[in-house]
């Protein structure tokens, strides 16, 4: 196995992708654990367009295990990072002492020196944790030789975090043993599955930075009867509905399961007491633009996702993507002499007939969306084989640290 190479080597650098989940996982009913109330399944980004990258190094000179996060340092004390670092220790102690020799040559009592950056601005509201607590474990996990499954100790840094772990499409399966043994998540489908489906994040322009998820969940576990409804009721059949949609790769029955359970989770945080909004005006407007589309159609070819924030994910087949671009540019015109509007994968201008636009007869909502990644699904986590990538120097120091100073 190529594995044993890295376990040898006190430096590592991994890359973990995004993933935007078509059923959300939102309620906890074990905190300290993260388990969740309900299984979720999601579809894990192209890391062309969102990755985390992160470096760790060990080595016995260091005094103290540090992290530095997007430029900054940071508190290497947060509980849930202490989670995870435990979990890959412990793991990494149980194989050497199973009797597995690689595992030795990394001294477990050295401490480590991790540093993280994303490919896209933090600023831009788009959950950061899941790839970031994947490639942090992804990459411990390599540092130490540690193997198997990993998806258990990422979620124990963020729920959603344990889905960053497989490409592809994956699902999070609740589980019900206390200790959490069975929460994992498990790849359905490869990215390889469903080449034509494509992933627009419609990043809006927030004015505000929302109620925060493990908070919010927090809320709505203890106030909203329709959470306990929806997580018992509706989405084990969903889960069900979602998997064979994606295996028989059916756009419609995906899409409209998409659609509801993201109304369903909104629907949610207005049943929380005090109510959570997320969706902002620009969302809204979103949202009646892919119903009307649809209705013009008579079929669901767009089907939007809303996370912990006003942002837009609108999943549709690769056929429809400079149509629903054009559509876009339409409603919500862009800063002309701003940023680049469109990032990532390529559309080709077409124009839209007047008849679709009269059926959609919406007023125009200037600067609404700040720009637009068009990206696809794609591979989990990876080890970064080019030593010069590394985000830690000789030293154990940041590079870019030593670049700016
Ligand atoms: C709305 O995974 O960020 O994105 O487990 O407390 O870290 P914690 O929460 P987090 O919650 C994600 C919520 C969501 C839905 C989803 O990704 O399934």
């Amino acid at each position: 196995m190529s594995d044993e190479k890295f376990n040898v080597k006190s430096l590592v650098t991994c890359t973990a992708p995004v993933n935007i989940a078509v059923i959300k996982y939102w309620g906890k009913r074990n905190e300290g654990l993260i388990l969740p109330i309900n299984s979720s399944l999601s579809v894990t980004l192209h890391q062309d367009q969102l990755k985390t990258t992160t470096t760790v190094a060990s080595s016995r000179h260091f005094k103290e295990d540090r992290i530095w996060l997007n430029g900054k340092e940071d508190n290497i004390n947060h509980p849930r990072l202490q989670s995870c670092l435990r979990e890959i220790r412990r793991l990494a102690r149980k194989r050497s002492s199973d009797g597995d020799n690689n595992s030795e040559k990394l001294n477990l009592s050295h401490k480590v020196h991790i540093c993280s950056i994303n490919n896209f601005p933090t600023a831009a509201g788009l959950a950061s944790s899941a790839a970031g607590y994947a490639c942090l474990v992804y990459t411990l996990a390599r540092l130490y030789g540690v193997e198997g499954e990993l998806s258990e100790v990422a979620r124990q840094g963020s729920g959603s975090a344990c889905r960053s772990m497989y490409g592809g499409f994956v699902q999070w399966i609740m589980g019900d043993k206390p200790d959490g043994k069975d929460s994992i998540a498990e790849q359905i489908q490869p990215e390889t599955h469903w080449p034509e489906l494509r992933v627009l994040i419609l990043v809006v322009s927030a004015e505000r930075k929302p109620v925060g998820s493990t908070a919010g969940m927090q809320t709505s576990v203890q106030t909203s009867p329709l959470l306990k409804y929806r997580a018992e009721s509706v989405v084990p059949e969903r889960m069900k509905e979602m998997i064979a949609a994606i295996r028989r790769r059916d756009f419609e029955t995906f899409g409209e399961l998409t659609i509801k359970d993201s109304n369903q989770f909104h629907a949610t945080c207005l049943d929380t007491y005090p109510p959570i909004f997320y969706l902002n005006d620009v969302s809204k407007r979103i949202i009646s633009l892919v119903h009307r589309y649809n209705t013009y159609y008579g079929r669901t070819r767009l089907a939007y996702t809303f996370d912990a924030g006003p942002n837009a994910v609108v999943y549709m087949l690769e056929e429809h993507v400079d149509e629903f671009v054009e559509l876009i540019k339409q409603y919500f015109p862009p800063e002309t002499n701003g940023e680049q509007f469109l990032k990532g994968l390529a559309v080709s201008p077409v124009s839209v007939t007047e008849e679709l636009k009269s059926a959609i007869g919406m007023e125009s909502c200037p600067r609404g969306i700040s720009y637009i990644i068009n990206t696809k699904a794609g591979p989990g986590p990876r080890v970064v084989e080019d030593t010069s990538l590394h985000l830690l120097g000789s030293d154990g120091l940041p590079k870019h640290l030593k670049q700016s100073a």
